[in-house]
């Protein structure tokens, strides 16, 4: 099997890749180690910056996003029982994000790509990268009980934390850089509708909780954890308690409940590949870095990957100009680490840490308290959210 670009998985950054590249008519194929139906129903993200919807949208794929999505001009910062409203197109000169699950973008990408993409092949493990350096870099895999080989111009490793690309970048030229932090998170679905219009971000001396939606009748919430924390430990009821609890205002505000459908715990961790690129063999998305989820950045980090991706390939075949080919790590990188940093500054300032002292509980109320009363820190917290612009 040949094609001018292999991409290996079917996540947000590898279907979303195939797309740009059959726009500028570019050929590809998806290589998907799972099925179908568990990457359309793997419960994730749920927040797309503004830049987001715009490429979801320039690439034919934000039609019912349009219809379903849910606009959001701003969230709720809560912290000693007190509400604070970022509102972000007055601080952003009117940028904003649209609340629509990565469920969904897979299933309407999967859905364009099957209609008249490139080969989507599911249930096809890529087992190694080889010949990164050369100008025929192969991928193998497995697909249907044999072992096959597909040989490519450029590979895109879009396989998430836990796949194969990043180990064909050869260890004396990577760098890795990493933070695990002792908490998770402890998600929810419910069949509830959202207790407020807009996202909830809460600091709790008992623990961070995040309240966000799926639609007008399900709600998403999150509630920090112990690390290693199994979800079943927790009972439906003492996770509605726990989260009424962290939510508490000293307004009349009311935490809703519904039936639990769905519960997870998702580990936390900061982590970045350094380079994404070596030879023709590039990295995006959670293959090259991960963020942990506060700053809801992971899924449009992994949008601005591909995107300067395929931007710099469709340049260089049509002017044969490889400049931006050449700089795609260091473009990439450029955003992530403000991304890390986003991110980070967000776990930290919401999060309590088991060994956190009462001077870091201050600090994060002095943090807070800087955001509600000095522009400058709530526009840099609006800036951060609704998204850093691609190169
Ligand atoms: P992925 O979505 O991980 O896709 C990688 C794909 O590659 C997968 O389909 C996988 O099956 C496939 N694959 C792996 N190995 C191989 C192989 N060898 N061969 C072929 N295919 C392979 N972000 C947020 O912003 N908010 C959240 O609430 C949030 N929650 C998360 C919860 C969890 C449990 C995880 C893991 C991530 C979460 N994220 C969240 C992060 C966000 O979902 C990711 O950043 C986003 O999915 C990245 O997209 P991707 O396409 O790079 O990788
Ligand atoms: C969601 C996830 C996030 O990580 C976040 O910061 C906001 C919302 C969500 O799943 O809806």
């Amino acid at each position: 099997m040949r094609t001018t670009v292999g991409i290996i998985g079917a996540g947000p950054a590898g279907l979303l890749l195939a797309r740009l590249l059959h726009n500028a008519g570019i050929d590809s194929v998806v290589l998907e180690s799972r099925d179908r139906a568990y990457v359309e129903h793997r419960q994730r993200a749920g927040i797309l910056e503004q830049g987001t919807v715009d490429v979801l949208r320039e690439a034919g794929a934000g039609e019912r996003m349009d219809r379903e999505g849910l606009p959001h001009d701003g969230i709720e910062l809560r912290f000693d029982r007190r509400r604070h409203r970022v509102d972000f197109p007055a601080l952003t000169g009117g940028r904003s994000v649209m609340v629509y699950a990565q469920t969904e973008v897979c299933k309407d990408l999967i859905a364009l790509q099957l209609k008249d993409g490139g080969p989507l092949l599911f249930e096809a493990e890529a087992l190694a990268v080889e010949g990164a350096e050369t100008e025929s870099p192969r991928v193998r895999f497995r697909y249907e009980g044999r072992e096959e080989v597909l040989e490519c111009d450029y590979v895109v490793g879009c396989d998430g934390f836990w796949g194969v690309a990043r180990k064909a970048v050869p260890a004396e030229l990577s760098q890795v850089f990493e933070r695990a932090y002792p908490f998770g998170w402890l998600g929810i679905l419910a069949d509830v509708p959202p207790s407020h219009d807009e996202l909830v971000y809460a600091r709790h001396d008992r623990g961070f909780a995040l309240l966000s939606m799926r639609s007008p009748s399900v709600s998403r919430l999150y509630l920090q954890v112990p690390e290693g924390t199994d979800a079943q430990e927790w009972s439906d009821e003492e996770i509605w308690d726990e989260l009424e609890r962290r939510f508490e205002t000293d307004d009349d505000w009311r935490l809703e409940r519904g039936p639990i459908t769905q519960k997870s715990v998702t580990p936390m961790r900061s982590f970045v590949h350094e380079p994404m690129r070596h030879g023709r063999l590039f990295l995006a998305g959670d293959a090259a870095h991960i963020v942990p989820p506060t700053g809801a950045k992971g899924l449009n980090l992994a949008v601005g990957d591909v995107v300067t991706f395929a931007r710099a390939l469709i340049e260089f075949r049509a002017t044969g100009d490889a400049t931006r080919l050449d700089s795609y790590s260091e473009t990439c990188l450029r955003r992530v680490w403000q991304a890390e940093r986003f991110s980070y500054a967000m776990t930290t300032m919401l999060h309590r840490a088991p060994d956190a002292t009462p001077f870091d509980d201050r600090i994060q109320l002095a943090r807070l308290d800087r955001i509600t009363t000095a522009r400058s820190a709530e526009t840099d917290l609006a800036e951060g959210y609704t998204g850093f612009p691609l190169d």
